[in-house]
Formats: structure tokens, sequence, C-alpha cells
């Protein structure tokens, strides 16, 4: 790019959606590497709205960051946002020259209990990467979301997928050419039944978890079980593969609940065990599972590191869901809280 088109002041503003994994990330590596490849569902209403304005002083070397959140100063999370962005000045060398003030704001209520760490960790990622673009011109074709996807991993593993629309796999697996540990890469080749798929998320409960996703993760490291999750995690991976090309629903409920119940064994053998499903957990289970049984509605659950529950469902089937969770799961609810949510398209510009 010619320097006259260059911005050393400016502004950029990203809406990045969260994801539901269907094949679990748990457990990393060196820096922010995954053990195993995951796949997610990005996420449609769930999102995070960041609004980055920059100043960049080339060799001034006296960078700065503002962040407000939902309209206020937000000290703990600026603190940790200064963090990440000292921990990627390798990656943005004109971080180093640059004052940046952010804004962010949630689709959902930050005590929900939905992890925001995806969708937001996605969204400073992409205003990082555009803003790199302005100062410096652009990257070569294709690159912005890979970088974006990079920067967003390094802020938190599942926001690298949160990059991109539909279904994304994140891990080098042979089942996808061009995979890597250290981007997301988006997944073209699925059947159509799944496009608007939903995703109703039933809050169990909203408060802060007892065990933290990041010490979760690290106890995979001394978990006796660590090495055949691995196999079975890429074993899972390679069969969701064909369930999603062929539209197979048996196959595709049957994965996505053993992946859900294996991340949740994972938690429970680990030293120290510890358990995050609650007893309204366990009962919807038994629910979705007796009226799967009875109606054939193509119907399963997912679950997150927490007790909420995710029911993953076919749109032709939402009436009768719905139907269901108002008369039979709701009462798990807190204050009968839930997010209806369905697969979606990925970051928007603001
Ligand atoms: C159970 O991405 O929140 O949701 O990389 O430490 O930020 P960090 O962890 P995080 O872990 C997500 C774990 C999971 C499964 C998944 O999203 O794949």
């Amino acid at each position: 790019m010619e320097e006259k088109y260059r911005n050393n002041v400016g502004y950029v503003g990203w809406s990045c959606p969260s994801n539901i994994a269907l094949i679990k990330y748990w457990g990393k590596r060196s820096v922010q590497l995954p053990l195993n490849p995951s796949l997610s569902m990005t996420l449609k209403k769930a999102r995070t709205m960041t609004r980055l304005e920059f100043d960049y002083h080339p060799n001034n070397h006296n960078p700065s960051v503002h962040f407000r959140f939902e309209g206020n100063d937000a000290p703990a999370f600026e603190d940790r946002i200064i963090k990440f962005i000292k921990s990627i000045d390798s990656y943005i060398p004109a971080l180093a020259d640059t004052t940046l003030r952010i804004e962010s704001e949630n689709t959902f209520p930050h005590s929900s209990g939905i992890a925001s760490s995806a969708s937001s960790m996605a969204a400073l990622a992409m205003c990082l990467v555009q803003m790199e673009e302005k100062i410096k011109g652009p990257l070569a074709p294709g690159k912005l979301l890979e970088k974006a996807s990079i920067i967003a991993r390094l802020g938190s593993g599942s926001a690298s997928r949160s990059i991109y629309p539909n279904f994304v796999v994140w891990g080098a697996t042979d089942d996808w050419a061009g995979s890597s540990d250290e981007y997301a890469l988006p997944v073209t080749d699925y059947h159509e039944d799944y496009n608007q798929l939903c995703d109703t998320i039933l809050i169990v409960e909203s408060g802060q978890k007892k065990v933290s996703s990041s010490v979760g993760h690290s106890l995979m490291d001394t978990n006796p079980f660590s090495k055949s999750r691995i196999i079975q995690a890429r074993q899972n991976l390679s069969t969701l593969k064909t369930v999603l090309t062929e539209g197979d629903w048996d196959g595709f409920i049957a994965l996505i609940e053993l992946e859900a119940l294996t991340l949740h064994a994972m938690m429970m053998t680990s030293q120290p065990g510890y358990v995050l499903m609650l007893p309204g957990t366990l009962s919807i289970i038994e629910k979705v599972r007796e009226f799967r049984n009875d109606t054939g509605c193509r119907i399963g659950f997912t679950l997150d590191a927490g007790a909420n529950v995710h029911l993953l469902y076919a749109s032709g089937d939402a009436d009768k869901v719905n139907g269901f969770i108002n008369a039979e799961l709701v009462t798990f609810c807190e204050d009968g809280r839930m997010i209806m949510d369905q697969m979606g398209k990925g970051p928007s510009a603001l």
C-alpha cells in the first residue's frame, strides 16, 4: 500500500460471536496450543461488540490501553487486556507505539454463565489485526482472518474458532488439509440439514465456576486418561466429519453427547477431581433422552465446562422442542433463564 493510504489515527470495530464446541478442546501445551483438535459451531446471537480507536506514534515506545466495558471503566478487564497486548507485540509490533481506547459490550448478560472469552477475544483480535492493516498496509490476501485466529487463540484457545462462520475446526488433523494448531479453519463441507442448527442454552447456574477452564486444562497434564482422551478426540473428530457430510443425525447426536460426557469425565478423573454438573444438569440430560426416544425429534445435548446445557436440534423440530423445553426443562433453569441461539455467520464489521 502507498504510504499516503496508511493511517496513524483511526477506528475499527467488530462484532464477534461465541461458539460451542462439539469436539472439545481440553488440555494444552506450550503457548496455548491444543492437546487435540476440536470442532465447534459458531453461534449467532451470543456476541461481543468491540470498538477500538488507535493513535500510532512511530518509535514513541509509550503504549497505553484504556478499556471500558458496557459503558464503565473496567480495571480488572483492562489489566487482562494490557497483559495480553504485551504478550502479542511480536505478532503486531506497531502495538509498542500505539495508544488504544477500547469499548466492549456483550449481547448476553455478563453473569449468564456463558463464557465470554471466545467472543471477546475474537472481537479484540479482529480489531487489532485490522488496525495493523490500517497502520502498516494490507496483509497478503486471505491472511487477515488467519492472523486474527492466531491472535484470538493466544487470548483464549476457543476464541480462535469464533473468527469463522458455521462449523470450524482448530488443531492439526489429517482430516482437514491446511488445519493447524495455531489457527482455526472453516468447515465448508457439511450436509444442508445442519444449516440453522438451533442451540438453546439452558442456564442451570449463572455464577462463577468453582474451577476455571485454565485450571481444568492444566489438570490434563496429570490426568491418567489424558493419552487415551487425545486418541479418542481424534477418532471422534474423524467420525464427526463423516456424520456432518452425510447428514446422519443419530451419529451426530451420539457423538456430541459422548464428547460432552467425556469432557466432564476428564474433570472427575483429574487429580484432584471435581464435578461441575449440578442435579439440574443431570435431570435435563435424562429428560432430553426420554423425549428423543418418545418423539424421534432430532435433539441432543452438549456441555461446556460448567453446569449449563446446550440443546442442539434441527430447526424443523423447533416447535416440538420448544414445547418440551417450556413444559419440562424450564424448571431446572435458574430463574427460568435460557438463551435461544442458532448457528451463525461469524464476525461482522461495525
Ligand atoms: C470446555 O478456550 O476457555 O469450552 O484457552 O484457557 O482460554 P483457554 O480456555 P477456553 O477453553 C474452552 C474449553 C471448552 C471446550 C472448547 O471450547 O473446545
